[in-house]
């Protein structure tokens, strides 16, 4: 099989930083708590696991030593808590998902409705919202976009750093034909328009696609969803052991791609092991 890998794949910067963070104070010989997932990404996790790196859901979790904060941010809240409780935090927040909540509390200030185009429920854009405050929403679809009523209302907008500029653009065009008011900030990631415009590139040249990366990551899917858009058969899989060789008969070129919170070992695995079919 002929394996062609995307332009751009893989590990972002953010993500580096927070391994590199966890794996200082482990050489230190302190290895911290994160509070839930370091990144989304389940291989690494348990990796980190097995070097005493514990997963907590709450601060109050943790009786002494240090907490770290994952690389999507958490709601500010939380951080406090853990700050209180004497623990020592670790951030780990990405800068970008960082200037997200920052432009959010702006918006907020001066008076604008925030609206935050991403997936409710996904733990980034929870903090997002909380940095925001009282006056601020999720929008995931245009559909929920075309539902609200928008009459007289300044709306400010930023994006989840992983959404596809389509949906944000879409988006906002909705609201600011309805609203009296709009600011829009476009808070998409470099690293995420990268991995997505490679997909897109590559996606219609090969026979099928694989994506790499945790379920749980937002970046991941939101690549498989590119791939299917652009017409290729796709396979989203974690490890090199979840390949369907029975799925891939007359497969002859098939392209690789892989969420920004999957390291270089997975992706160098499923690589291998396709080139071997
Ligand atoms: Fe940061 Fe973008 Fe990665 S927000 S964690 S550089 S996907």
């Amino acid at each position: 099989m002929r394996v062609i890998l995307a332009d751009q794949a893989g590990m972002c910067f953010g993500v580096r930083r927070a391994l590199e963070l966890v794996e200082a104070e482990i050489r230190k010989g302190s290895a911290p708590a994160t509070l839930g997932p370091l990144i989304h990404n389940p291989q690494v996790v348990r990796r980190l696991e097995e070097k005493g790196v514990g997963v907590v859901r709450d601060p109050s979790e943790v009786e002494t030593g240090s907490i770290v904060m994952p690389s999507h941010g958490v709601p500010r809240d939380v951080q406090d808590a853990a700050a209180r409780a004497g623990l020592r935090v670790i951030d780990a927040t990405c800068p970008f998902v960082a200037n997200v909540h920052k432009v959010a509390r702006r918006l907020a200030s001066h008076g604008y409705l925030v609206v935050v185009v991403g997936d409710a429920g996904h733990s980034e854009v929870k903090a997002i919202l909380s940095a925001a405050g009282e006056d601020a929403f999720v929008v995931g679809s245009a559909t929920e976009a075309e539902a609200h009523d928008w009459s007289g209302r300044k709306v400010g907008i930023v994006s989840q750093t992983t959404q596809t500029p389509q949906r944000f653009g879409e988006i906002v065009g909705l609201i600011a034909a309805r609203a009296k008011e709009v600011v829009a900030h476009n808070t998409i990631c470099y690293a995420t328009h990268d991995r997505q415009s490679a997909a897109r590139e590559l996606a219609p040249n090969v026979d099928a696609m694989f994506v790499v990366g945790g379920r749980n990551s937002a970046n991941t899917n939101r690549l498989a969803e590119i791939c299917r858009e652009c017409g290729a058969p796709t396979f989203h899989i974690e490890t090199a052991d979840e390949i369907d060789v029975s799925a891939l008969e007359g497969f002859k070129t098939v392209g690789l791609t892989a969420g920004a919170s999957t390291p270089d070992w997975i992706i160098e695995e499923v690589k291998s092991r396709l080139e071997a079919l």
